[in-house]
């Protein structure tokens, strides 16, 4: 069959690899992808956001199975125009969205499946807001109700950073997303993240994940969408993903499909570990970037098989082959970010690295030019290794670092310190 995976960062390009490993996959089209991407793909020039570009693209090239990447494209209904189009697609509706696209719907949907999670109030205006959070007192954590690329988020230690949070917020520094706002009880606790395959009915844990979200070392300085992962998450133990999936997940997939806006695709549950109790932090509707590398560096073809049985509503009798190991992935960025960062550097010695089963380097921001490969991007390189333990996979990761010759990047050199 000919498929076409929506998106263009490291999260595509290892969906890309994994997919075109399976034999089933014939012609495999990204868009609109990467220069690393172009290896296992033929990038097209589409916009994933134009459902009508999108869908006319798919009928002239005979594409029978649509993979969504990123959350904007579901967050507007792209899968639902193709679906409604006959079309085969993996990833939710519009409204199964919202698990992603608005805080107080998933906090409304906690409420009914009586899933655990931090307490909160729901606001439409400042005063009231505040008046929650002066009654709550520090730390509280407070959200923008919509998609804030990541940066919708302020855990305040104090009232002060709080209140002030609400005033932008409410002022408009994110947009519509801040518009009505979220406010939670801080959770403390080790976090990590669940990866649940979903097709309506049915759930297939998928992996479990840590990440690293803040760029320097040791876990400090401004948040980020993720300098590395690994996988398993230590922290996630059997008994606490089966809690977190009886409790959380198989209630919120249940709560969906009564309400007749039945959840299929990937469920990403990001969960606070405490004594033993997960609580969930937040849902995405999508692979995390860059925990979709490391889950794809374990799955690998089989990958295909499973996103398949969700968009046809099968999982009930799907299962995963798991190999007993751990990959890790380490971030190469461009200097400055998550501030701003130029584009353009050649990035050299590529073609010196590993590329194998165990090694894979997945390009999040790359742009071809001639022969040469150009960062294009904040996050820029994953370069990404499997190994028999995290340890190994650790050290597998690192040493390919080593080869990549580009000054204009740079990448924290403790990935996975909490785990080891
Ligand atoms: P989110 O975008 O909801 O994942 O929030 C970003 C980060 O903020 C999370 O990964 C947590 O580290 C932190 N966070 C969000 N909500 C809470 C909470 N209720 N308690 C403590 N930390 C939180
Ligand atoms: N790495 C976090 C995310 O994908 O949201």
């Amino acid at each position: 069959m000919n498929i076409l995976i929506l998106g263009s960062g490291g999260r595509e390009h290892a969906l890309a690899w994994a997919v075109k490993q399976n034999p089933k996959c014939d012609t495999l089209y990204a868009a609109p992808g990467n220069a690393g991407m172009a290896a296992h793909a033929t990038c097209v020039a589409l916009n994933p956001e134009n459902s009508a570009d999108v869908l006319s693209f798919v009928r002239e090239n005979d594409i029978s199975f649509v993979i969504v990447g990123p959350e904007a494209p579901l967050a507007i209904g792209v899968a639902d125009d193709l679906r409604d189009a006959g079309v085969l697609t993996f990833g939710p509706s519009k409204a199964a969205a919202r698990l992603e696209a608005s805080k107080s719907f998933t906090k409304e949907i906690c409420d009914a499946a009586n899933a655990p999670t931090a307490a909160y109030g729901h606001f439409h205006d400042a005063e009231s807001a505040k008046a929650y959070v002066r009654e709550q007192g520090a730390p509280i954590v407070v959200k923008a109700d919509g998609l804030a690329a990541g940066k919708g988020v302020i855990v305040a230690m104090d009232l002060e950073t709080a209140l002030s949070a609400i005033d932008d917020m409410f002022s408009g520094t994110f947009g519509g997303a801040g518009a009505e706002v979220v406010i939670e009880e801080f959770m403390e606790g080790e976090e990590a993240s669940y990866f649940i395959l979903c097709d309506g009915k049915n759930v297939l844990p998928v992996g479990t994940a840590q990440d690293h979200k803040r760029v320097g070392e040791g876990d400090t300085g401004p948040n980020t969408g993720g300098m590395g992962a690994y996988s398993p998450a230590p922290v996630l133990t059997d008994d606490i993903a089966e809690r977190a999936l009886d409790e959380i997940v198989r209630p919120t997939v249940a709560e969906m499909e009564r309400r007749g806006t039945p959840y299929q695709g990937v469920l990403y549950a990001g969960l606070m570990i405490k004594d033993g109790q997960p609580r969930l932090v937040e849902y995405n509707v999508r692979f995390g970037d860059p925990e979709c590398q490391v889950l794809m560096m374990r799955l690998g073809a089989q990958a295909l098989d499973l996103m398949l049985a969700t968009a046809e509503g099968r999982l009930d009798t799907a299962k995963v082959n798991w190999a007993d190991d751990h990959a890790m992935t380490v971030v190469m960025a461009a200097n400055g970010y998550p501030g701003s960062y130029g584009k353009g550097d050649v990035i050299r010695g590529l073609e010196t690295l590993a590329d194998d089963s165990f090694h894979k380097c997945f390009h999040a921001g790359t742009k071809a030019d001639g022969d040469n490969t150009l960062a294009n991007g904040g996050r820029v390189l994953n370069i990404t290794a499997r190994g028999e333990t995290l340890k190994e996979a650790q050290e597998r990761a690192y040493s390919e670092l080593d080869k990549v010759d580009w000054e204009g990047g740079f990448y924290r050199h403790d990935i996975g310190w909490r785990a080891l």
